[in-house]
């Protein structure tokens, strides 16, 4: 279980970009974190992760801080931004990022070579980073998330930038993880595939939450994005 009470960031001593916020993640589900641009969902999935600490409240990852290290040897994230090092080719790149857990979950590169497959960037694991598409590093951004085989998955847009057929296929992966028992905590503005993935969302608005909660209950008898659009433009 994920256990958020009350956490809030400020930055700068001006922006309250998350403010009070506080929701319990159960095992084995996935979250979909949703809010406007500059709603706080970075901010608040960066101290999920332990990259930013909250100014107040606390954070538990299963028993413990995601500050500990075993919590992080067993969290995956993927940013919004992934920056990789261009010179690399992909299979560099997961190495490199495997060998970060290397005292204890370290792969084989046969089984570096299973992950790429299974983002199907595998046919390019020998070309440089610097020469792939917005959509391919999408993909090697997932891969990393998922080299340590971690329980808690933390994904800040992973549907962003890829085709129908990117989504569609990152969309079974995630339902792949989910289906292994990990949890998985995403933020997306891809309505649909929200719907489509989510037991439970969160919406959050200005750095406060207005919404958790499971999908259904929120959006009544409309889409997620329309009741999302007329919730948002009422507040
Ligand atoms: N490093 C920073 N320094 C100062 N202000 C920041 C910083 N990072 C974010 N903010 C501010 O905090 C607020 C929340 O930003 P955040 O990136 O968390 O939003 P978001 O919901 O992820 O938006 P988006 O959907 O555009 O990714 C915004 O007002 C933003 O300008
Ligand atoms: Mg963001």
């Amino acid at each position: 279980m994920i256990l958020i009470k009350n956490i809030s960031k400020t930055y700068d001593g001006i922006t309250n970009a998350v403010d009070n916020l506080s929701l319990t993640i159960q095992s084995g589900s996935v979250f979909g974190f949703l809010g406007p641009n500059g709603a706080g969902k970075t901010t608040a999935i960066k101290m999920l992760v332990g990259i930013n600490t909250p100014d107040a409240g606390s954070i538990m990852i299963g028993d413990e801080s995601p500050l500990a290290v075993s919590t992080r040897e067993n969290i995956g994230f993927m940013p919004e931004e992934p920056h990789f090092y261009d010179q690399l080719t992909g299979l560099e790149f997961l190495e490199f990022s495997s060998d970060l857990f290397k005292n204890s979950r370290g792969k084989s590169k046969t089984e570096l070579e299973e992950i790429l497959k299974k983002v199907n960037i595998y046919e390019a694991r020998h070309s440089k980073i610097r020469t792939y598409s917005k959509g391919m590093k999408q993909r090697l951004g997932f891969a990393q998330a998922i080299v340590n085989d971690p329980t808690y998955i933390f994904l800040d847009e992973p549907l962003e930038g890829l085709d129908p057929i990117g989504r569609r296929e990152i969309k079974k992966i995630i339902e792949t993880i989910k289906e292994e028992g990990k949890t998985i905590f995403f933020n997306s503005h891809i309505l649909a595939d929200v719907e489509a993935l989510c037991d439970q969302i969160g919406i959050i608005h200005k750095g406060r939450l207005i919404y958790s909660g499971p999908v259904n209950q929120f959006r009544k008898d409309m889409s997620l994005e329309d009741q999302f659009v007329k919730t948002i433009k009422s507040l």
